[in-house]
């Protein structure tokens, strides 16, 4: 078998390296990863391949896979084990893994599945146009994944059909190494984009039509540009210094919350939304300790209390892990009660799955299976009980929905600047507007309501 992992090579882009083949991409994973995916595809058909809408159309296939939770590896298997018969029909189809998976597999991928033809690794998505033409052109397999250790972040935005509201990119990797988490070992170091070219990103995209932003990296709080900007003075710089109507931003540590932040998101609600994903993990403080978080049970409450002052009209979400080694029942009911208390609008709880090269998963008090199952569970009722309850708040009230869709029976879909998804009838015209919808129905996370003229 013929391996290479060489340094990224540079991209060659507008050379027919895709010769109109068909290209494919699969994608599973954060908002990162369906961001890359829209860079794989943007590169690819910068050199002449062809994306299509289904796997049977392709001469290309990429898995662009993740490996936060469960049994991924395995996921990516047997999706590629579907793509036998295509194989069969199409001799010239070539099959890729990337994304996470790819990064964390590597070789091993190929080892256990020969229909696998590449494998490439998070740091190696611009050189993809290059390997994929070196795939074609020989036989052999190929892997890259090196990371580009010296390498500057400076990668511009590439989205094909930008809509109404898009992802770009501030910072990559992650250095916090909670003791759960693979992150930091499939996206590797924390590195920032300068911010004059995330500003400069954004005005190109609203010259493209983009009314919303949402700013991305694993840790947007540690943001650190090359001019000493964190990332408060990002937020306001593109608040000010653009003409985007909204924008967001994700993920936020609380360990890194600032409150300078709070009152740049307070002074330009014009543009921010008052919405925070502000994931806590755990409510129990021992286990916020085994988990590498940095903050306690109580610094969290203190930092929501202090977020709720000062940005007016807050609505929070958060990410919580149920079933981490060594939990107990009672530091269990600590999760629901801080998920109750503190009236997160939206949750999104996991059950703890062991990953490969992190430290909890050497940990020898691992909680067992059922019991994980049934905490969620519980999580879950007793949050949507509450939830119910709190966004019975918006019943009656107009809020500002931005359009993003609307299907043929007339029912326009938008988001709120709570980020709540908004069902109303609506015309085709007001695609990528601002509109007042007054609410007739609110479900924790979906509203249905009225146009209001
Ligand atoms: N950078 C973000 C999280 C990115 S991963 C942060 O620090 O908040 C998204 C979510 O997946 C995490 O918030 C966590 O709740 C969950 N997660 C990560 N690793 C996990 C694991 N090993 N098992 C279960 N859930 C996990
Ligand atoms: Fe993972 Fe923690 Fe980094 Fe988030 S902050 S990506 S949970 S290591
Ligand atoms: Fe998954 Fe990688 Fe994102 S593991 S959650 S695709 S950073």
């Amino acid at each position: 078998m013929q391996i290479h992992d060489s340094p990224t090579p540079s991209v060659f882009k507008g050379a027919d390296l895709g010769q109109g083949r068909g290209v494919y991409i699969s994608t599973y994973g954060c908002q990162m990863n369906v961001n890359d995916t829209e860079r794989m595809y943007s590169l690819l058909e910068m050199s002449n391949f062809a994306p299509v809408k289904t796997p049977e159309e392709a001469d290309l296939i990429i898995v662009n896979a993740c490996s936060i939770r469960e049994k991924p590896v395995h996921k990516v298997y047997s999706e590629v084990g579907r793509y036998k018969k295509l194989r069969e029909k199409n001799p010239r189809l070539k099959i890729g893994v990337g994304g996470c998976v790819g990064q964390q597999e590597k070789e091993n991928l190929i080892k256990n599945q020969p229909l696998i033809d590449f494998v490439f690794g998070t740091d190696n998505i611009d050189s993809l146009p290059n390997l994929v033409s070196q795939v074609f052109s020989g036989p052999g397999k190929v892997i890259q994944t090196k990371f580009e250790h010296r390498a500057p972040y400076h990668v511009e935005t590439l989205v094909r059909n930008p809509g109404v509201s898009t992802f770009v990119n501030i910072a990559k990797g992650c250095d916090n190494f909670c003791t759960f988490c693979i992150v930091p070992y499939t996206r590797g170091r924390e590195k920032s984009r300068p911010m004059s070219h995330v500003v400069m990103d954004v005005r190109n995209l609203v010259k493209r039509g983009v009314k919303e932003v949402t700013l991305l990296g694993q840790n947007v709080n540690s943001y650190n540009s090359e001019d000493g900007a964190d990332f408060a003075d990002l937020l306001k710089k593109v608040a000010t210094d653009t003409e985007i109507e909204r924008i967001r931003y994700t993920t936020s540590h609380p360990k890194d919350f600032n409150e300078k932040l709070m009152h740049v998101m307070a002074d330009h609600q014009d543009k921010i939304c008052e919405y925070v994903h502000l994931p806590f993990q755990s409510g129990n403080s021992e286990i916020l300790k085994r988990m590498n978080r940095g903050y306690t049970r109580e610094l969290y409450i203190e930092k929501i209390n202090q977020m709720k002052k000062i940005i007016p009209n807050l609505v929070l979400s958060t990410d919580i892990i149920v079933g981490f080694p060594g939990e107990t029942e009672d530091a269990f009911q600590d999760t629901v009660s801080l998920a109750t208390e503190l009236e997160f609008e939206t949750i999104f709880a996991f059950m703890y799955s062991p990953r490969p090269f992190t430290k909890a998963a050497q940990f020898t008090d691992q909680v067992e299976e059922p019991v994980k199952n049934e905490r969620l569970n519980r999580l879950f009722e007793a949050h949507e009980k509450m939830a119910f309850e709190l966004v019975k708040k918006y019943q009656d009230r107009t809020l500002n929905v931005l359009v993003e869709s609307i299907n043929e029976q007339g029912k326009a879909q938008g988001r709120s600047t709570q980020n709540k998804l908004v069902y109303f009838m609506g015309s085709s015209d007001l695609i990528g507007k601002t509109v007042p919808v007054r609410i007739t129905q609110a479900f924790p996370s979906v509203f249905r309501g009225e146009l209001q003229q």
